[in-house]
This record gives structure tokens, sequence and C-alpha cells, in this order.
């Protein structure tokens, strides 16, 4: 029999930790760690699909979160005290105008934004502070662009533990800010970028007192892995051609890959979509270490080069030093997968034709479609293939974002004058002032 055991990712290491030591990476060779599950122990494999869709109708908080349903594959045992607020179960959407935009049939997008703090984080966050509390953390932790300290604030704030977020000063938007705030984290602003927090953070990890819980912490992923599963359940198990997801810290990705790939050495699906990764162009570190990577056996021997000062009007996704950018690396190379760069007109545009679909997303979330647009037009995606979209977070997170597009008031940073510099709104649809007139009012909309 296996037991599940935290492992370092690293080839000519392989070193094995306790599931309760409080450690982020390999102490042997500093390597990324994640956990080896013991699946053995499950009695009939082929049995979990209708376990975990009947979990559906019960109303016991653990078959009510869209993670702890896919228990069988995380690594706690059955009596620990699950820290939820009812994450996952978030829904698929058929996108149509999104899918014409992209020049697809037709396009599925997956909406984590439709988690309870508004971004996929919260899948993640219910396993890393169930952790916490386990092994008696004291203060949890985490470096953020935003959605990540938003999700812990209020994991934390359930779970009666102490939290404070390192935060990019000015670089946050309000919304996220302002729910940390609510859920009552001591909120940091730092002086630098999101790295120079991660910095900070990984530094402060070493205190025993110090929980942290990027998803460097391989309990994050844990629960971000369960995603794969819900989608596929969401699929009826048809494994879609592709799945595409922004990049940023690279924790998603990474977290899908191995969802996937759990359910294929499960026997669930048999084979595993090809997982494509888009960042914005001026924050495309990963995009950079891929074309580099050729194939599976050299990208054993290269390394990301950091970026120093990303820049992205996507601050969810303006990060120059990737934490998991080995195991995405790994995690695309295996399934086939591509990584693209998208443009800052190309993340708005896109964005705003996501919201035509009626679903709305966050900028980094559309990166997502822009990349796919961009995919079609190079043949990597063919206008028949089966691809599901992943957005990150809910329209509201960025609101500032939304208004200034639609109010041809968005500019970009990499040019001189304010008319260079501003993004042309394709899709601009911006308030109209009208007389408090009601004849006024039917000539606007006869417009
Ligand atoms: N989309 C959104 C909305 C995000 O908030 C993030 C990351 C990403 C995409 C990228 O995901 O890091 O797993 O590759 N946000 C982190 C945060 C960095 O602090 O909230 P990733």
């Amino acid at each position: 029999m296996t037991i599940a055991a935290q492992v370092c990712i690293e080839p000519n290491c392989g070193a094995r930790f306790g599931l309760s030591e409080r450690i982020y990476t390999c102490t042997d060779c500093g390597g990324l760690l994640q956990i080896t599950p013991s699946f053995d122990q499950i009695p009939d494999v082929q049995a979990l699909p209708a376990i975990w869709k009947a979990r559906r109708t019960s109303i016991a908080p653990a078959d009510r979160s869209g993670v702890w349903r896919f228990r069988e594959l995380l690594p706690f045992a059955d009596g620990v005290r699950r820290v939820t607020i009812a994450e996952g179960n978030t829904p698929v959407y058929d996108a149509p105008q999104s899918a014409t935009y992209c020049r697809l049939d037709s396009l599925r997008l997956k909406h984590q934004g439709a988690n309870p703090t508004g971004s996929f984080k919260d899948t993640g966050m219910t396993t890393a502070v169930t952790q916490a509390v386990l092994i008696g953390a004291g203060i949890v932790v985490c470096a953020s662009t935003g959605n990540t300290a938003a999700s812990l604030a209020a994991y934390a704030a359930r779970a009666g533990l102490r939290c404070a977020i390192l935060i990019p000063e000015g670089q946050v938007s309000h919304g996220k800010l302002a729910q940390a705030l609510d859920y009552g984290a001591r909120a940091l602003e730092i002086a630098g970028n999101f790295d120079d927090c991660m910095r900070l953070a990984n530094q402060l990890a070493t205190s025993e007192s110090i929980y942290l819980v990027n998803s460097i912490n391989p309990f994050r992923i844990e629960g971000q892995k369960t995603v794969a599963v819900e989608l596929l359940e969401q699929l009826e198990w048809v494994v879609p051609d592709h799945l595409v997801v922004p990049g940023g810290n690279l924790g998603n990705s990474s977290a899908l890959g191995k969802g996937f790939a759990e359910l294929k050495s499960l026997g669930l699906i048999s084979h595993l979509p090809k997982l494509s990764v888009v960042q914005a162009e001026g924050a495309a570190p990963f995009a950079e270490t891929f074309s580099a990577a050729a194939n599976v056996n050299e990208a054993r021997d290269i390394a990301l080069q950091p970026w120093p000062q990303p820049q992205t009007l996507a601050s969810a996704i303006k990060i120059g030093a990737p934490i998991s950018w080995k195991k995405a690396l790994r995690a695309v190379l295996h399934s086939g997968g591509e990584v693209a760069t998208v443009s800052e007109a190309e993340i708005a545009d896109a964005k705003a034709v996501i919201g035509r679909d009626g679903i709305g997303c966050e900028p980094a979330s559309a990166t997502t479609v822009a990349g796919i647009r961009k995919f079609v037009a190079s043949g990597v995606i063919k206008s028949s293939d089966d691809v599901v979209a992943v957005l990150t977070g809910h329209v509201l997170k960025d609101s500032d974002y939304v208004i200034r597009y639609h109010q041809e008031s968005l500019f970009t940073f990499d040019y001189q004058t304010a008319e260079e510099r501003r993004i042309k709104s394709t899709f601009a649809n911006g308030p109209r002032q009208v007389k408090a007139d009601a004849a006024a009012i039917m000539r606007e909309l006869e417009k």
C-alpha cells in the first residue's frame, strides 16, 4: 500500500516528506514538492463518478463543496475539520459570441469566477487552510496580486486564523483589496511588485509561526486539481480537445495538469486534453521559456529567466518570476499543449466579447479567449475542435478596467503620448448622459 507523501518533483532527487511536515520546497535540493496520492486504497475506482455526482444532492457541507465532493482524491483523512464555504461546483457555459469571435464552431467557458470569493483561488484555499488548521499554524500568509489575498482572508476568517497578505502597493484592484479588508486580513502594502512580495513571503515562511499558502504550497494544488474532475463530470467524461488557461504564477495550470494526469492514471479518462497557457505580452516569462523547450527531454535542462519589470493591465497576472513554472511546463508539454502571448488590446477586446455572452470576467481571464483566437488563426486549434477556456475571476473584481474600456479611456504603458497609449475599444459601450425627459430617452433609444 502506498502512503501519500510530499515528494520532490526533481527527477534526480524525488525525496519524500510526510504530509504533516511544514515545508514548501524540498529540503534536500530546493525543488518544488507535489503530493503523491495513495489511490490504491480506493475500493472501486469506476464507481467514483456516480458517488461524486450523487453527493450533489446531499446537504452535508463536505458534499456541497465542489472540492471535497471529490475527497477520495485528496490527501486528508475522513475526520479532518474541513474549512469550506461551498467552493467549486462552478458552471460551464456555452459562449456563442466568443466562439464566433475566435472563429470556432463552439466554445465553452468554465467560470471559476462563480466561486464564493469570485475567483478560482477558493478551490485551493479550502484545502490549504484545512491543512493550516491541521498542523496548528499561527498566522497564514500569502503574497498576492489580489485574488489569493481575498480568498485566503475569507478562509482564514472562517477558520478563526490570523491572516496577513503581502500585496504590491497601488497595483491591486479595489474590488480585491476591499474583500481582503472586509474579511479581516492584515493587509501589508509593499513598495514593489508581486515578485517582491513573493520573495518576502518565502523569507517569512522560514519562521515557525508562519504558514505560507501561495500555490508553492502543494496542498493548494490538491484542491485546485479537483477542477479538472468537476469539468470532466460536466462534460460527461468526454475529454475536450483543448483546455486553455491564463498563466501568472502558474499554480492553476500545474493543478489542472495534475488533475487530468491523475484521472488518466486512475483509468477514468483515456487521454489528456491539450493544456495551453496564455500570458500577457508584457508579463510572459513562461511563454519565453516554453519556446526554448522544444520537447519534454530538453525541457529538463531549461531554466526560466525571470522578467524584472513585468507589465500588464491584467494586474492579476503581472508576474515576472512564476513559482510553479516547472510543474506547468511539464503539464503543457505532456499534454501536447502550447503557450501563447496576447497584447493588451487583444485582452481588452476579448474581455468585452465574453461580456456580450452575458458572462463577464476579469481581464486576466480574458487572455484565454484572446489566445484561442490566435490559436485558431495559426492552426493550432481547428474550428471544429472541442475547446474549453477557464475564466478565473469575476467581472466585478476589476470594475475600473471595465468602465475605462467602455469609456474609451483605457491606457497601456509602453508608448509616449496618451493617444498612442489609448487602447482602441472595439466593443465600447459607454454610458450616455440623457436629459431627465421621456422623449429624450426615446430619441436616444431610436438611434
Ligand atoms: N487569473 C486570475 C484572475 C488570477 O488572479 C490569477 C493569479 C491568474 C489568472 C493566474 O493564475 O497564478 O495560477 O497562473 N492570481 C494570483 C493572486 C497571482 O495573487 O491572486 P496562476
